[in-house]
Protein backbone atom coordinates (compact mmCIF):
# COMPACT_ATOMS: atom_id res chain seq x y z
CA UNK A 1 0.00 0.00 0.00
CA UNK A 2 2.60 2.26 0.81
CA UNK A 3 4.84 1.70 -2.13
CA UNK A 4 1.19 2.68 -3.97
CA UNK A 5 1.36 6.60 -2.93
CA UNK A 6 3.73 8.12 -5.18
CA UNK A 7 1.86 7.27 -8.07
CA UNK A 8 -1.60 8.59 -7.06
CA UNK A 9 -0.09 11.76 -5.85
CA UNK A 10 1.07 11.88 -9.71
CA UNK A 11 -2.62 10.98 -11.03
CA UNK A 12 -3.63 13.70 -8.65
CA UNK A 13 -1.03 16.47 -10.27
CA UNK A 14 -1.80 15.64 -13.55
CA UNK A 15 -5.17 15.37 -12.50
CA UNK A 16 -5.66 18.69 -10.79
CA UNK A 17 -2.85 20.55 -13.94
CA UNK A 18 -5.19 19.71 -16.35
CA UNK A 19 -8.15 21.00 -14.82
CA UNK A 20 -6.83 23.86 -14.68
CA UNK A 21 -5.52 24.18 -17.91
CA UNK A 22 -6.68 27.70 -19.58
CA UNK A 23 -7.71 25.87 -22.26
CA UNK A 24 -10.20 23.98 -20.32
CA UNK A 25 -12.97 26.98 -20.26
CA UNK A 26 -15.84 24.26 -19.43
CA UNK A 27 -14.35 23.46 -16.66
CA UNK A 28 -13.62 26.59 -15.36
CA UNK A 29 -17.49 27.66 -16.06
CA UNK A 30 -18.38 24.81 -14.01
CA UNK A 31 -16.19 25.55 -11.12
CA UNK A 32 -16.39 29.14 -10.78
CA UNK A 33 -19.96 30.25 -12.69
CA UNK A 34 -22.48 27.45 -12.91
CA UNK A 35 -23.52 27.98 -9.53
CA UNK A 36 -25.09 31.43 -10.59
CA UNK A 37 -25.39 31.20 -14.31
CA UNK A 38 -26.55 27.69 -14.48
CA UNK A 39 -24.97 24.60 -16.03
CA UNK A 40 -26.40 25.34 -20.07
CA UNK A 41 -26.18 29.62 -19.08
CA UNK A 42 -29.60 30.37 -18.60
CA UNK A 43 -29.40 31.18 -14.97
CA UNK A 44 -29.63 29.02 -11.68
CA UNK A 45 -32.33 29.40 -9.41
CA UNK A 46 -29.97 31.63 -7.11
CA UNK A 47 -28.61 33.32 -10.08
CA UNK A 48 -32.19 34.71 -11.32
CA UNK A 49 -32.82 35.70 -7.93
CA UNK A 50 -29.87 38.07 -8.64
CA UNK A 51 -30.45 39.40 -12.04
CA UNK A 52 -28.69 37.07 -14.44
CA UNK A 53 -30.13 36.90 -18.12
CA UNK A 54 -29.80 34.00 -20.22
CA UNK A 55 -27.07 34.00 -22.33
CA UNK A 56 -29.46 32.80 -25.13
CA UNK A 57 -31.42 36.73 -24.89
CA UNK A 58 -30.77 39.28 -27.12
CA UNK A 59 -29.57 41.66 -24.29
CA UNK A 60 -26.14 39.27 -23.96
CA UNK A 61 -25.83 37.94 -27.52
CA UNK A 62 -26.21 42.25 -28.80
CA UNK A 63 -22.77 42.93 -26.66
CA UNK A 64 -19.71 42.93 -27.67
CA UNK A 65 -16.81 40.45 -26.65
CA UNK A 66 -14.83 43.49 -24.97
CA UNK A 67 -18.02 44.44 -23.05
CA UNK A 68 -18.48 40.64 -21.66
CA UNK A 69 -14.64 40.33 -20.81
CA UNK A 70 -15.75 43.90 -19.08
CA UNK A 71 -18.45 42.34 -17.22
CA UNK A 72 -16.04 39.06 -15.99
CA UNK A 73 -13.15 40.98 -15.22
CA UNK A 74 -14.84 44.14 -13.18
CA UNK A 75 -18.50 42.37 -12.29
CA UNK A 76 -21.79 44.12 -12.99
CA UNK A 77 -24.63 44.73 -11.08
CA UNK A 78 -24.35 41.85 -8.31
CA UNK A 79 -21.50 39.80 -9.96
CA UNK A 80 -18.49 39.67 -8.61
CA UNK A 81 -15.47 41.02 -10.17
CA UNK A 82 -12.82 38.17 -11.84
CA UNK A 83 -9.78 39.72 -11.53
CA UNK A 84 -7.67 37.03 -10.80
CA UNK A 85 -8.01 35.06 -14.11
CA UNK A 86 -5.91 35.52 -17.01
CA UNK A 87 -6.61 37.38 -19.90
CA UNK A 88 -6.74 34.38 -21.50
CA UNK A 89 -8.91 32.53 -19.23
CA UNK A 90 -11.30 35.30 -19.65
CA UNK A 91 -11.35 35.18 -24.02
CA UNK A 92 -11.91 31.18 -23.38
CA UNK A 93 -15.05 32.06 -21.12
CA UNK A 94 -16.40 34.80 -23.45
CA UNK A 95 -16.07 31.70 -26.29
CA UNK A 96 -17.87 29.30 -24.20
CA UNK A 97 -20.76 32.04 -23.09
CA UNK A 98 -21.36 32.54 -27.17
CA UNK A 99 -21.47 28.73 -27.49
CA UNK A 100 -23.79 28.51 -24.31
CA UNK A 101 -25.93 31.31 -26.31
CA UNK A 102 -26.46 29.69 -29.47
C1 LIG B 1 -22.80 35.18 -7.58
C2 LIG B 1 -23.43 34.90 -8.86
C3 LIG B 1 -22.60 35.00 -10.14
C4 LIG B 1 -21.45 34.32 -10.45
C5 LIG B 1 -20.69 33.32 -9.58
C6 LIG B 1 -21.11 34.71 -11.81
N1 LIG B 1 -22.01 35.61 -12.29
FE1 LIG B 1 -22.02 36.39 -14.17
N2 LIG B 1 -23.65 37.53 -13.67
C7 LIG B 1 -24.31 37.50 -12.45
C8 LIG B 1 -25.37 38.48 -12.47
C9 LIG B 1 -26.33 38.76 -11.30
C10 LIG B 1 -25.33 39.09 -13.75
C11 LIG B 1 -26.26 40.19 -14.29
C12 LIG B 1 -25.62 41.53 -14.01
C13 LIG B 1 -26.50 42.66 -14.43
O1 LIG B 1 -26.81 42.76 -15.61
O2 LIG B 1 -26.86 43.43 -13.54
C14 LIG B 1 -24.24 38.46 -14.48
C15 LIG B 1 -23.89 38.77 -15.79
C16 LIG B 1 -22.92 38.12 -16.53
C17 LIG B 1 -22.65 38.36 -17.92
C18 LIG B 1 -23.40 39.31 -18.82
C19 LIG B 1 -22.98 40.68 -18.52
C20 LIG B 1 -23.99 41.64 -19.02
O3 LIG B 1 -23.54 42.65 -19.53
O4 LIG B 1 -25.20 41.43 -18.87
C21 LIG B 1 -21.63 37.53 -18.29
C22 LIG B 1 -20.98 37.41 -19.66
C23 LIG B 1 -21.27 36.77 -17.12
N3 LIG B 1 -22.08 37.15 -16.07
C24 LIG B 1 -20.28 35.82 -17.08
C25 LIG B 1 -19.87 35.17 -15.92
C26 LIG B 1 -18.74 34.29 -15.87
C27 LIG B 1 -17.87 33.92 -17.07
C28 LIG B 1 -18.65 33.86 -14.57
C29 LIG B 1 -17.57 32.94 -13.97
C30 LIG B 1 -16.19 33.39 -14.08
C31 LIG B 1 -19.74 34.46 -13.82
N4 LIG B 1 -20.45 35.26 -14.68
C32 LIG B 1 -19.99 34.22 -12.50
C33 LIG B 1 -24.02 36.67 -11.38
C34 LIG B 1 -22.93 35.82 -11.30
Amino acid sequence: MKRMSPWLLLVAFIVSVNCFADSDSAALFKSKCAMCHGPDGTGSTMGQKLGVKSYKSPDIKKQSDADLKNSITNGKGKMPAYKSLTPEQVDGLVKYVRELGK
